[in-house]
């Protein structure tokens, strides 16, 4: 606006009367309407305020100046009047402008970020919990409905816990059986190992708690296996206890045929079978009548007729001498239940390893 009229003066423009003045100014309001008749955004509308109402040398300014500092006393009322009018008409109008700009960048952000609650939404496939977490729920929802309750344990054991308060000392034999992974410790620090069962959280809980004691353990175990189908270097267990002043045999086997139909389906009958443990006596192994031929013999049961379930057995007098439990006024029985045994039997599963391998087309078969 360099050649803007209202640079010169009022002598200069030859305005000598209060029409001239008003006609002056409506000519100052016509060109302000126009560069404003339409909308305008952020950055335009500075450039309007700033050509219209900065300080130094904005039109307001330099009308003020020009017009009314050099203006005749005569004028002088006149164009005071019209200067309020026209600053008044400007800063509304630059007001208006600036609501409507951000009202319009709102309106584009929303448009932007417009969700269209038509549109189909995006499927996400949903999963469903894995065989062994379903085995696990399973026997668990059986022995809670008997009372037990459950504890879990850590998975890094000593030596003391995992062999020697379960009555495997150093050296005896049934170490090898289950051999595992030891960590590596400091020079002089306790060993550290993978617990090979869930057993020993039997003395773990029976440091901790008076009897009676009715628990089962579920958790992973691990021995130093070479993977086949039917070995694992991690595999799962629930280890059972239950100890008190009158628990018999009879309560024992009991106990133990009542999961068995639970779990197998009423018609399985159970067997128990003379075994090892260093810490049950006397051990047995419990088979099942093979649910696939009904106990008549076929390949599943190698045509016995029988199915090896789990371990278990009377609590050995000696592992309550690892926690002051009196031996002779208490007895109870433990069993050690495989999971993924377990749920290999029950669904005809004949690779251990395809538990770990989370192929989806596996999966989806126990959704
Ligand atoms: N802990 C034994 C194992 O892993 C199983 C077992 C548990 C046997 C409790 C008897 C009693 O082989």
């Amino acid at each position: 606006m360099a050649d803007d009229p209202t640079i010169k003066t009022l002598s200069e423009l030859r305005v000598f009367e209060a029409e001239d003045v008003a006609r002056l100014f409506g000519e100052v309001h016509t060109q302000f309407d126009r560069q404003t008749s339409v909308p305008t955004d952020q950055g335009r509308l500075e450039a309007l305020r700033s050509a219209w109402l900065g300080r130094k040398s904005g039109v307001l300014t330099r009308v003020t100046e020009n017009w009314l500092k050099t203006s005749a006393p005569a004028l002088r009322p006149a164009v005071g009047r019209c200067l309020n009018e026209l600053r008044a008409h400007v800063e509304q109008r630059l007001g208006e402008l600036q609501k409507a700009a951000e009202s319009a960048a709102e309106q584009a952000v929303l448009a932007r970020e417009r969700v269209d609650l038509s549109l189909p939404g995006a499927v996400r496939p949903v999963g469903s919990r894995h065989l062994l977490r379903q085995t696990f729920a399973e026997i668990e929802r059986i022995f809670l409905s008997l009372g037990f309750t459950v504890v879990e344990g850590p998975e890094i054991e000593t030596p003391y816990y995992n062999f020697e308060a379960l009555n495997i000392p150093e050296h005896h034999p049934a170490r090898d059986t289950m051999d595992t992974f030891y960590l590596e410790t400091p020079a002089g620090a306790p060993q550290r190992l993978l617990r090979t069962h869930t057993s020993p959280m039997q003395v773990r809980t029976m440091e901790k708690q008076a009897p009676p004691v009715r628990i089962i353990v579920p958790g992973k175990v691990y021995r130093r296996d070479n993977p086949d189908a039917t070995h694992s270097y991690v595999f799962h267990q629930v280890e059972g206890l239950a100890v008190d002043t009158d628990i018999t045999f009879c309560e024992f086997k009991g106990t133990v045929e009542y999961f068995v139909r639970e779990f197998l389906g009423p018609a399985a009958k159970t067997r128990l079978r003379p075994s090892y443990f260093p810490f049950t006596e006397p051990s047995v192994e419990i088979d099942a009548s093979c649910f696939a031929c009904g106990g008549s013999g076929c390949r599943l049961c190698k045509f016995s007729g029988w199915i090896e379930l789990f371990g278990a057995g009377m609590v050995d007098p000696a592992v309550y001498g690892f926690v002051n439990y009196d031996a002779k006024r208490l007895s109870g029985f433990a069993f050690g239940l495989g999971v993924d045994r377990l749920s290999q039997l029950k669904y005809g599963i004949d690779d251990v390893q395809l538990f770990f391998q989370n192929d989806v087309r596996f999966l989806r078969q126990f959704a």
